[in-house]
């Protein structure tokens, strides 16, 4: 078990065998359940015999549905099923209903106990923890938030089984972020132990990357827990992976166009003298096999909504954007550059010439 320190409480991250037993450690009694709909396709029998039906919203996983403009029918439901202040809203999901449930809980009557059974490989290395609900508004991705832990998250491995194998790789993203965070000798484990994969029935390399991700994301969080300072940090690769994501209409799911956004900050950061190109060129041939075939779709992408996307990046100031640069492993920075002058030109020269492998 880990704890986390929150400003608003400390919360646990528990693990269990199955998605039975994490239920069944729930408050039944006061519980309401918003969930992907598709877990209800692949967990029928135990959503029905450990959940109550009848205080139950679900929800489809889309970007489209984590607008601000489609939250009103959800909260509506909710008020309608009889969820009360003390109530517990118990959310059962990957990143998307994990924002939506968050945002939720931190705003009906003014905060309301939440707990958390992240079913995504992106969810439960990475997003469970840190206490943020981002929130679309239109086609501007996650312009709307609030800092509101759950206080309890309920990991369970065995729901990663039915997890998409394109869902496996996005999940990847974050988790090779936080080992390029982390050092030299994580990220080279990592990347051995993921050529060793597909051989990895019982899930267990999965199961041992996502505690250590856990591990390096707690003290950023724990530190600057509202993002004003060092965890600013673990947005490398995000303000390109954003823009590469919303540009794409979603078609480029969050996690591999972080991959794709960490390989244009760090392709980035060379031109701009900050690694050796060799770094690069190391990164892009290791990262390749994870983020084929998006790459190329990104070749389709409307440019310019590329550049309209990173522009809107709520992380910048005034004319510059603000992104987090590289000089190399467990050394980010962050950097405000040029659009025009500096970084316009390298997004470019990046798509045209690097991605396509
Ligand atoms: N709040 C945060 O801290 C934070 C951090 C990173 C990403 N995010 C957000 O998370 C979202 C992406 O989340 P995600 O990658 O977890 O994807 P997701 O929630 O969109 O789920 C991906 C797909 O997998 C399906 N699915 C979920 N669990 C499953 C399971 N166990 N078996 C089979 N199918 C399953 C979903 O229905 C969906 O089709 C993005 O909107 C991103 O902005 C939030």
């Amino acid at each position: 078990m880990l704890t986390i320190k929150s400003r608003s409480h400390e919360y646990s991250v528990e693990e269990f065998q199955t998605l039975s037993c994490a239920l069944r450690s729930t408050d039944r009694s006061r519980a309401h359940y918003l969930i992907d709909r598709s877990i209800i396709q692949y967990y029928n029998e135990v959503i029905a015999s450990e959940t109550e039906l009848s205080r139950t919203v679900l929800i489809e996983a889309s970007e489209e549905n984590k607008a601000f403009e489609r939250l009103t029918p959800i909260f509506l439901e909710l008020l309608e099923k009889g969820l009360k202040r003390d109530g517990v809203l118990i959310v059962i999901g990957g990143g998307v209903l994990q924002d939506i449930g968050c945002f939720i809980a931190s705003v009906l009557f003014r905060g309301l106990r939440w707990e958390l059974v992240p079913t995504t490989l992106l969810a439960q290395a990475d997003s469970c923890i840190g206490s943020k609900s981002s929130i679309n508004v239109g086609p501007y991705k996650n312009q709307i938030g609030t800092f509101y832990p759950p206080y309890r998250v309920l990991l369970t491995p065995q729901v990663l089984q039915t997890l998409p194998f394109d869902e496996i790789r996005s999940g990847l993203g974050e988790v090779i972020k936080l080992q390029l965070l982390n050092n030299k000798d994580g990220f080279e484990e990592l990347i051995d132990d993921l050529n060793r994969l597909s051989s990895d029935t019982r899930f267990s390399i999965i199961s041992k990357w996502v505690q250590r991700s856990m591990e390096v994301k707690k003290p950023y969080i724990e530190q600057d827990e509202y993002d004003r300072g060092v965890r600013n940090l673990l947005n490398y690769g995000h303000t390109f992976g954003h823009a590469f994501e919303s540009a794409s209409h979603y078609g480029i799911p969050h996690g591999i166009a972080v991959i794709l956004g960490m390989l244009t900050a760090t392709f980035f950061s060379a031109r701009l003298g900050l690694i050796p190109e060799e770094y690069y060129f190391d990164l892009k041939q290791k990262l390749a096999p994870w983020h084929k075939p998006f790459g190329a779709k990104l070749l389709k992408v409307d440019r310019s909504a590329i550049f309209s996307a990173i522009k809107h990046d709520k992380k910048n100031t005034g004319n510059s954007i603000n992104c987090i640069l590289t000089k190399g492993f467990g050394c980010m920075e962050k950097h405000s550059v040029d659009f025009d002058g500096e970084l316009q030109p390298a997004v470019n020269i990046f798509i045209d010439q690097e991605i396509n492998l």
